[in-house]
């Protein structure tokens, strides 16, 4: 999704505004744009279609000026081109970046139209230049310009305003996407998404929904949605300078499927006892709320929607508590009927998911007994609105497709659903069972990760195919999905998942040797059911892809290809058998050339409905 970055300074800031954009490519962008004040009145704007690095490259020479904002587009209103390509300017005097969407652009592009202004792109952002530009004409300041507008606009959006005459200044409102100010000494900047300001500064000012700030070199002033001027706390990041950076591998993928082992001690340190979880992962008044709670609705997009779904199983199985759970965009527009004693879990990497977002807001006044998000970014939207968190501590997560922050949303669910079981009779010998699997999860995911040769060779079998099915029962189901989803993302194989037991039921219509079919079988109760459902497959000439526990008894032959896994607690195979599907889609991207990191079509994080 768009990527915002802007600066103040007595430097100049387009190298500062270019390793931002640079920063926050991994969310996903067609175009890329920026503009900076060499003088009182003489705005420079550069933009291009494609890379930030094309945009770089089309610097002939540093463009000079301390006030400059800077933008990655990705396309909502108006395709991807330079025309459309933020910073949109009005009078060539006064330029805007925006992410999210404004719904009654029309209407006021009509108004505007109707007093003469000429439009250049086909942007709902370009009226927000104009508008200012208008208010601005009526003898207002920048701010107040900016807060009048931000009044008359309906939808989503975090905007950056640059006036040329005023240059000492930026001015900024946000109202449903992020925005942070980042704290500088003689300087400050402001970005949708701190990593792009880390190589400038570690304070960061996060703003609330409804906010309008100036930033000049020396001074933030804020006012709240209302129009009070308000304080808010600078806080330090703890974040990695490096966290931007591939470490030695040859994507981000690739070297985020890596850190998973660690990423997974990360989530778990400080969360288990020797025989129990502790319910302060979640936040001091979590066991108050634990204690409650009799039924459990979780929403989320994508990935995290996957991690959901196996949580439905272990809640259901584990924690003795019923469970629902429903992609974001389509709960946050139902009529939901909410059961007495009900816990809302949100699920999201990035914690700014537009949908994800709504359906928490929506939710709030439907009497749910509390909110907890499970989340990989604690100054996200979605924490700060929550009651309760568990921060999954992946670490940064650049590649678009999602893969430690999917298993260490396992770890924090698979947590939840104990502490939930703590409160409701769970067996004491099952709970201290299943700390023990949680421990020792990473180095059974470093086991895993040896599997690579294997899986980079069994790679060379699905690059020429079009369709892949997947197969999984039970918790393994949602793996499935998730693998499916994997391949389609970043390799542009159409996959499906299917609960194996449905494959009767319509898709053994498919079958043929042009589909390869994968299957996980850890050794779980439903190991045996799974087998004959492989023997469906077999008796129809498909050819099986089987990624399988050492005990299960499967063996390669010409029809079928086995890999075997480490041992594995049951209830922590879901973990496990992601990282060889991972691994899979990755290795099939690379045979194929496609773009691993940022996969097309796709953003990080998407932020508008
Ligand atoms: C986008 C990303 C996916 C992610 C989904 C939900 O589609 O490409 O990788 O799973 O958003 O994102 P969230 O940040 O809410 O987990």
């Amino acid at each position: 999704m768009c990527g915002i970055v802007g600066a103040i300074a007595q430097r100049d800031v387009a190298e500062i505004l270019l390793e931002g954009l640079r920063r926050l490519e991994y969310r996903g962008y067609d175009s890329a744009g920026l503009a900076v004040v060499s003088e009182p009145g003489q705005l420079q704007r550069l933009r291009r279609l494609g890379k930030v690095q094309a945009l770089a490259d089309a610097m002939i020479g540093p463009l000079a000026g301390g006030t400059g904002i800077a933008h990655t587009r990705w396309a909502t209103h108006g395709e991807p081109s330079e025309r459309n390509a933020h910073p949109h300017v009005s009078a060539d005097s006064l330029a805007v970046v925006h992410n999210g969407i404004i719904e009654n652009h029309q209407e006021l592009k009509t108004a505007l139209e109707q007093d003469g202004y000429r439009f250049s792109s086909d942007t709902d952002t370009e009226v927000i230049a104009h508008m200012v530009h208008k208010a601005r004409q009526t003898g207002l300041s920048l701010f107040a310009a900016v807060r009048a507008t931000a009044k008359q606009l309906r939808g989503a959006y975090g905007t950056v305003v640059l006036d040329s005459e005023e240059p000492d200044k930026l001015v900024v409102a946000r109202s449903g996407s992020p925005l942070v100010i980042g704290l500088g000494i003689g300087e400050n900047f402001i970005a949708s998404d701190s990593l792009a300001l880390l190589p400038v500064t570690r304070q960061f000012i996060y703003l609330e929904e409804g906010d309008v700030a100036e930033i000049t070199r020396n001074t933030v002033y804020i006012e709240d949605a209302r129009g009070n001027p308000v304080e808010r706390p600078a806080q330090e990041s703890t974040a990695s300078y490096d966290a931007g950076n591939k470490g030695g591998y040859r994507h981000f993928m690739l070297k985020e499927i890596y850190d998973q082992p660690q990423a997974v001690r990360n989530a778990l340190e400080s969360r288990l006892a020797e025989d129990h979880v502790l319910d302060q992962a979640f936040g001091t008044q979590a066991g108050d709320v634990f204690a409650r709670v009799k039924h459990v609705q979780i929403v989320a997009c994508g990935t995290s929607y996957h991690s959901a779904m196996v949580a439905r199983y272990w809640l259901e199985s584990l924690a003795g508590i019923s469970c629902s759970v429903e992609i974001a965009s389509e709960y946050r527009y139902r009529k939901p009927v909410v059961l007495p004693d009900s816990l809302l879990v949100t699920i999201s990497q990035s914690g700014e998911t537009a949908d994800t977002l709504a359906a928490l807001r929506m939710a709030r006044h439907l009497g749910y007994l509390a909110t907890l998000a499970v989340c990989n970014v604690g100054a996200s939207s979605l924490v700060r609105e929550s009651d309760l968190a568990f921060m999954t501590r992946a670490g940064v997560e650049i590649g678009v497709a999602s893969t430690k922050a999917f298993t260490t949303q396992l770890v924090g669910l698979a947590i939840l659903v104990l502490a939930l079981g703590q409160h409701n009779d769970i067996n004491p010998l099952l709970l201290t069972e299943m700390v023990g699997a949680l421990k020792s999860l990473p180095e059974q995911l470093e086991e895993t990760l040896t599997l690579a040769p294997d899986i980079e060779k069994l790679a060379e079998e699905f690059a020429d195919k079009h369709h892949t099915l997947f197969l999984g029962r039970g918790d393994q189901y949602p793996i499935a999905m998730e693998g499916a989803l994997k391949l389609k993302e970043i390799s542009y194989i159409h996959a499906e998942a299917y609960a194996a037991g449905e494959l009767k039921h319509g898709p053994l219509a498919l079958i043929d040797e042009d589909m390869p079919i994968v299957v996980i079988a850890p050794n779980n109760e439903l190991l045996e059911k799974l087998k004959s459902n492989v023997e469906e497959v077999r008796a129809r000439g498909g050819i099986l892809y089987v990624f399988a526990d050492r005990d299960a008894q499967f063996a390669s032959d010409e029809t079928m290809r086995v890999i075997n896994l480490p041992h594995t607690h049951p209830w922590m195979a879901p973990v496990v058998y992601t990282l060889p599907l991972q691994l899979l889609s990755y290795y099939v991207a690379i045979i194929k050339g496609t773009d691993v990191d940022q996969p097309r079509n796709l953003a990080k994080s998407v932020t508008v409905e």
